[in-house]
């Protein structure tokens, strides 16, 4: 099977975990032949480290006929710009989450993509790990009987005290829920099915943010949009949830997510990581009122494999099946998140366009890490 060649477009923080794992764990399944970014220094600074080509713009690299996929790691609001690029050029794209910053940018990335005959992927690919991906087995199996509630928190302080470049977050596009939300909202419906209707309430505690990294310590973002999100959640299959996402919030310890059925309980390790490195998973059968920890011993990836969404697209175009990090989900997601701060200025529910197909498959119990899957 041809080894599908990825483009990197964007070379920030997050491209260095991408560029890692594609060259190393994931360098039998995919090749990476190029990376761009607006900055110089940082595309070839990338480029020396990982041995790829630098290119000195995305222009440049669109019109590279070895490339297939476009992997966009740029900031929120450039996402669809990327994306559409990449897709009228004829390439399959995969961005960094959210898929867009508006409902339009997404209809149209989604709509071009389908009439080009090329594929829309997305993170997050956490969902893939085996966290998530052993919850999603045990649900299947039916061990928790069927999902009627999950409850999903992601609290913390903002990112200005660590990120060299925190203005995104606090800009159009960002935000705990457009930031935080895509890993939670994933990983739900991945567990639960397709969201279906949303209401919502949204608050913010500072206008002004004081960075505190290294880099820009004393340096003011102002805040742009809602840094407290709250939802009510309807799912397809009748299950009812609820999210909290705060960039305000010192210290919490509710759960991240909660998922409760008719026969138990499940605690789902942090969405935001591949299984490891964050709160074990942990099953309650029934009755039994007790917490047990469940082993991720019949999946791999549970460390930060980043890059597992795009090498399951690339092979999913060897394999001609639909890949698991879709676009349609990406937008399920998208529309939800959205529909949270509209409910919330309308005071009504939103409704979700219909996505009931867009659950995506369970990973393959079994697959050795490195190794090739369906
Ligand atoms: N930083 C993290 O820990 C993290 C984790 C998970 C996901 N993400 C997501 O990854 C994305 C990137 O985040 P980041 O932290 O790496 O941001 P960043 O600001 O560090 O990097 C983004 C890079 O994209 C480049 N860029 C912007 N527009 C471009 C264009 N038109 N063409 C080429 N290059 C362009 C910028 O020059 C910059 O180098 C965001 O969507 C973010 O939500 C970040």
């Amino acid at each position: 099977m041809k080894k599908q060649v990825i483009g990197v477009v964007g070379c920030g923080n997050i491209s260095d975990i991408y560029l890692e794992n594609l060259t190393g764990i994931f360098k039998d399944l995919v090749e990476v032949k190029s990376c761009t970014d607006l900055s110089r220094q940082r595309r070839e600074e990338k480029a020396e480290k990982y041995g790829v080509e630098a290119v000195g713009s995305l222009e440049d690299m669109l019109a590279d006929p070895e490339i297939d996929i476009i992997l966009n790691l740029t900031t929120p609001p450039v996402h669809a710009g990327v994306d559409l690029a990449a897709v009228q050029a004829g390439k399959h794209v995969f961005s960094e989450k959210p898929l867009a910053v508006t409902l339009d940018e997404a209809a149209s990335v989604l709509g071009e993509a389908k009439q080009k005959g090329v594929r829309v992927g997305c993170a997050p690919d956490t969902f893939l790990g085996a966290g998530i991906q052993t919850a999603r087995h045990l649900i299947d199996e039916g061990v928790i009987g069927d999902v009627v509630s999950v409850s999903a928190c992601m609290a913390c302080h903002g990112h200005e005290s660590w990120h060299p470049n925190p203005e995104f977050y606090y800009q159009t596009g960002g935000g705990p829920m457009m930031d935080m939300g895509p890993y939670y909202l994933t990983a739900l419906v991945n567990l639960a099915g397709p969201i279906t209707r949303v209401a919502g309430m949204a608050n913010k505690a500072f206008g002004t943010r004081i960075m505190t990294s290294p880099e820009r310590n004393g340096d003011t973002v102002e805040v742009e949009i809602m840094t407290h999100v709250t939802g009510a959640i309807e799912f397809a299959g009748g299950a009812a949830g609820t999210i909290i996402t705060s960039f305000d919030i010192w210290k919490s310890d509710i759960p991240r997510i909660e998922v409760h059925g008719t026969k138990g309980s499940l605690s789902i390790p942090d969405p935001n990581t591949f299984g490891k490195g964050g709160n074990e998973l942990l099953l309650c059968k029934g009755s039994s009122g007790e917490w047990e920890t469940v082993p991720l011993t019949g999946f791999s990836y549970e460390e930060n494999s980043r890059g597992l969404g795009v090498v399951d697209m690339a092979l999913a175009i060897g394999q001609d099946r639909p890949h698991r990090a879709s676009g349609e989900l990406a937008g399920n997601v998208l529309e939800a998140m959205i529909g949270f701060e509209i409910a919330a200025e309308s005071g009504k529910y939103y409704e979700l366009s219909k996505r009931l197909n867009m659950r995506p498959a369970a990973m393959v119990k079994g697959i050795k890490a490195g190794a090739r899957w369906k």
